[in-house]
């Protein structure tokens, strides 16, 4: 099931995302005694991180039960200015009481194809799987992905291998755009989620928005489509901008 929420602005969108972020932390560890997350890169989701890192809403969570993953990186070091992980660490992970063991980070600073050989080693021990190349036997409790100019997500970019992997859970990627190699989930894995959420912000969004929500399946031009979750539910915050060419067909009931 996919449904589109649309806010005023990023920080409305970031104040709701930060709402189900935390109801979603409260079922997962009631239900399993853990929350698994999938964290994503770029810029738009800086405002929620450094919400969930406010007093406002830190103290609504469990953080010793909670882990943490990445969708991507780039291949730089943790320190990089372009680095996931260090987005993440400054605005939340640095100043909230989760376990370091528990920040499971993409090793930017490795050679890529050995960093996803060893993030996917990573991620079949916490998930599980039914054998070398099997999809998970259970996902992340939540995914939060965003979408580029491009219609790309994680750094599933178009027209790239990587988008028709079905074995392997992470792979490298070639960025053309930064001339930079990244490390990015796949869709066996980011498809076992249980709760999926785009935050997707700015009007240079908008026509790609109603493209991958509104238009013809094209996941190969526009990877955003490739996320659907056959057990998992799919929810897109856009802002106003973002938002501008969709039509009642996607801001109606859940679909
Ligand atoms: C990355 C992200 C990427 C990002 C989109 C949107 O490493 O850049 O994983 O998929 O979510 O490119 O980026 P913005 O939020 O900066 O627009």
């Amino acid at each position: 099931m996919a449904w589109t929420q649309v806010f005023p602005d990023i920080e409305h969108l970031s104040l709701a995302a930060a709402e189900r972020f935390i109801a979603l932390a409260a079922e997962a560890i009631a239900a399993r005694n853990r929350f698994t997350v999938s964290l994503a890169g770029g810029s738009t989701p800086r405002v929620l991180y450094s919400l969930l890192a406010s007093p406002t809403f830190s103290g609504r969570v469990d953080w010793s039960r909670v882990a943490f993953f990445w969708g991507d990186e780039r291949c730089v070091p943790p320190e990089d200015s372009r680095s996931n992980f260090r987005l993440a660490n400054e605005t939340m992970l640095a100043r909230v009481p989760v376990p370091g063991e528990h920040i499971h980070r993409i090793r930017g600073e490795s050679e890529p194809a050995a960093a996803a050989a060893e993030y996917e080693r990573l991620l079949r021990q916490v998930l599980g799987d039914n054998g070398p190349d099997s999809p998970p036997t259970a996902g992340f409790d939540l995914t939060l992905l965003g979408m580029g100019d491009d219609g790309h997500t994680a750094s599933l970019f178009p027209h790239t291998p990587p988008l028709d992997e079905q074995v392997r859970w992470a792979t490298p990627n070639w960025s053309v755009e930064t001339s930079t190699w990244r490390v990015t989930l796949t869709a066996p894995v980011l498809n076992a989620s249980r709760q999926t959420l785009f935050l997707v912000s700015g009007s240079t969004k908008a026509e790609r928005v109603w493209q991958v929500l509104e238009g013809p399946r094209d996941p190969h031009t526009l990877p955003a489509q490739l996320i659907q979750p056959p057990q998992g539910d799919v929810t897109w915050f856009v802002d106003q901008g973002a938002a501008a060419r969709l039509t009642s067909v996607s801001l109606g009931a859940p679909s």
